[in-house]
């Protein structure tokens, strides 16, 4: 890189504006949108799709809900005219779809698309020629008229050569795109787009889509948004023409773009799935939908069932799916950071017990659910996770709700395996570590036998006996002892044992169904008498039970160490 880059490279000129509307503006309903997957994105494929996958792609889009969708170039390669063939000879497209085709204005390729297009239902017919400053200058070294003349002739011939195909039946519009745009005289481009309009003779009624690209992103988001507005304040047939937009990615702001490109007054989107297409792509239909679902508009888009549309994706593109791409990747429903857990753990907490219908989960800007990925697991454990996941992949996948007061203990369990590992860990581990500590801590004090007697008084008391033999290391000894419940019983009849320097804190039990099998699980809290805490925990199929091996692990653990 170089020191100073303004010795290289020329900024950007923004449009002057003393006032413009679009900041205040809200996007409330989706764009017509366009797919350019089969055209934009093919092109840009290291192994263009061949007609199978290009089948199965179009498929997946007219599935999505796609209307408008550009099947290629068709008068550039054979194999896009003979996939253009296909899919209207095999009847492949729905009748409220509409194909759209690219052509560049030049004659002979005009000619041929017409052919390509034949016996088809609805069609966009696209053609295009470069505007901007820069192409003009360094490609086509052409003055305005001169492009200028390149579009209105194609324009010509266009409207000419659609007579016969408009009077056997086919319903074709037409699309203009002034390719470059981004960079082109915002004056030149109404210019040359009105003419475009008006060789078409575009109506209210018979409205031509003008497709404005960036071509290669150029600009801050705001900047083109002022463009667009600009651009649609100036032309004069604006009643006549849908604005369309075509934003590529090369700043990494195409979904900005798209979005404030829509403030201003854009109507049409063009874009691919995951936002394949040249160099740093075009923009991802996926996100734009979404993003609009999430503000609560509906996108008019389903991607419920995101997994398996990536799936085709990147088996027909060869191309991968970041993990972070939004909405889409492997991990953007994944936390792995502790304080993001727990802030997950309570809001999941927060939705259950108050029935809200709102989302409402921080860190989660969407359901899972709602894209088809409520099965992943949303939170997963390394060394950045906290007490909070720990405890989350405890009662989501396995069922163990432990007490809050548990947590920071077991979470520093699993934290120094993380550490010790040095990689995540799998929920099957977190359950093993979980077992192993709480568990099956049954030794060195073990119950082998009991018995408990309980009777209720005339005022409604109860009072309850117990008696048990415990096995020791050092061998078996028998404890007795009385409470008003079992566990106040058991812990009374241990606590002439050498277990009396334990007093009992606290205690919860739950169901715990595995499979057909229910169990009773009973968590206890006790403290020693240096007043540290000492978790155990106790599984049974007789809840009277749970509790008692509970105690008994919590203080097999206290007295490991
Ligand atoms: O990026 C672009 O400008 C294009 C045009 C053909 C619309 O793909
Ligand atoms: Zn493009």
């Amino acid at each position: 890189m170089i020191k100073e880059p303004i010795s290289k490279y020329i900024p950007f000129v923004p449009l002057k504006m003393e006032r413009r509307a679009w900041p205040d503006k809200e996007i409330t309903q989706p764009p017509i949108w366009c797919s350019v997957d089969l055209r934009d994105g093919n092109q840009a494929l290291v192994d263009p799709m061949n007609l199978q996958e290009k089948l199965e792609y179009f498929h997946t889009l007219v599935d999505i809900g796609v209307k408008e969708i550009e099947i290629g170039f068709p008068s550039a390669s054979e194999t896009d005219y003979e996939i253009c063939r296909e899919l209207i000879e095999g009847g492949h497209i729905p009748d409220d779809v509409t194909i759209q085709v690219l052509v560049q204005a030049r004659p002979h390729l005009i000619k041929k698309t017409f052919e390509a297009i034949q016996g088809a239902k609805n069609v966009i017919l696209h053609f295009y020629n470069s505007t901007s400053t820069l192409q003009r200058k360094v490609v086509f070294h052409m003055d305005m008229e001169g492009i200028t003349k390149i579009a209105t002739d194609a324009a010509d011939l266009i409207y000419e050569m659609s007579k016969p195909v408009l009077e056997q039946g086919m319903n074709l519009r037409y699309q203009y795109s002034p390719e470059s745009f981004m960079g082109t005289e915002m004056d030149y481009a109404v210019e040359i787009c009105q003419a475009v309009l008006e060789h078409l003779h575009a109506t209210p009624e018979k409205k031509v889509i003008l497709n404005l690209p960036t071509t290669v992103e150029n600009c801050m988001p705001n900047y083109f948004a002022d463009e667009i507005e600009y651009f649609i304040s100036k032309l004069p047939s604006r009643d006549c023409a849908i604005i369309s937009l075509h934003p590529h990615n090369d700043r990494g702001e195409g979904v900005a773009t798209a979005e404030m490109g829509m403030l201003a007054g854009a109507e049409r989107i063009e874009a691919t799935l995951f936002g394949n297409g040249e160099r740093t792509g075009n923009v991802d239909m996926v996100t734009l939908a979404m993003n609009m679902y999430i503000q609560g508009v509906d996108p008019g888009l389903d991607f419920s069932n995101i997994n398996k549309i990536r799936e085709m994706y990147e088996r027909c593109t060869k191309m991968k799916v970041g993990e972070r791409q939004p909405y889409a990747g492997e991990l953007v429903f994944t936390a792995f950071s502790g304080s993001h857990q727990d802030a997950i753990n309570k809001g999941t907490k927060y939705m259950e017990e108050s029935h809200s219908e709102k989302w409402e989960i921080p860190y989660l800007p969407i359901d899972p659910a709602d894209v088809g990925r409520a099965y992943e697991p949303i939170i997963r454990i390394n060394s950045q996770s906290g007490k909070g996941g720990t405890a989350f992949v405890m009662q989501h996948t396995f069922g163990f709700e432990l007490p809050k007061a548990m947590h920071p203990e077991f979470g520093h369990i699993v934290q120094v395996e993380t550490d010790r590992v040095g990689t995540e860990l799998k929920p099957e581990r977190i359950y093993q570590l979980f077992q192993e500590n709480y568990i099956d801590a049954v030794k060195p004090y073990e119950l082998v036998r009991h018995s408990f007697a309980e009777f209720t008084d005339e005022e409604g008391h109860s009072h309850v006996t117990f008696a048990g033999t415990i096995r020791h290391t050092d061998g078996s000894f028998q404890v007795q002892g009385s409470g008003n419940g079992p566990i106040d019983a058991f812990f009374n009849a241990i606590h002439g044992q050498k277990m009396d320097r334990f007093t009992f804190v606290d205690y919860k039990e739950h169901a715990i169904k595995r499979g057909s099998d229910s169990q009773a699980v009973a968590y206890i809290h006790l403290q020693d008498q240096d007043g540290k805490d000492w978790f155990g925990v106790g599984m049974s199929h007789n809840i009277n039970l749970a509790p008692l091996k509970g105690i008994l692990s919590a203080i097999n653990r206290a007295v490991k160490g």
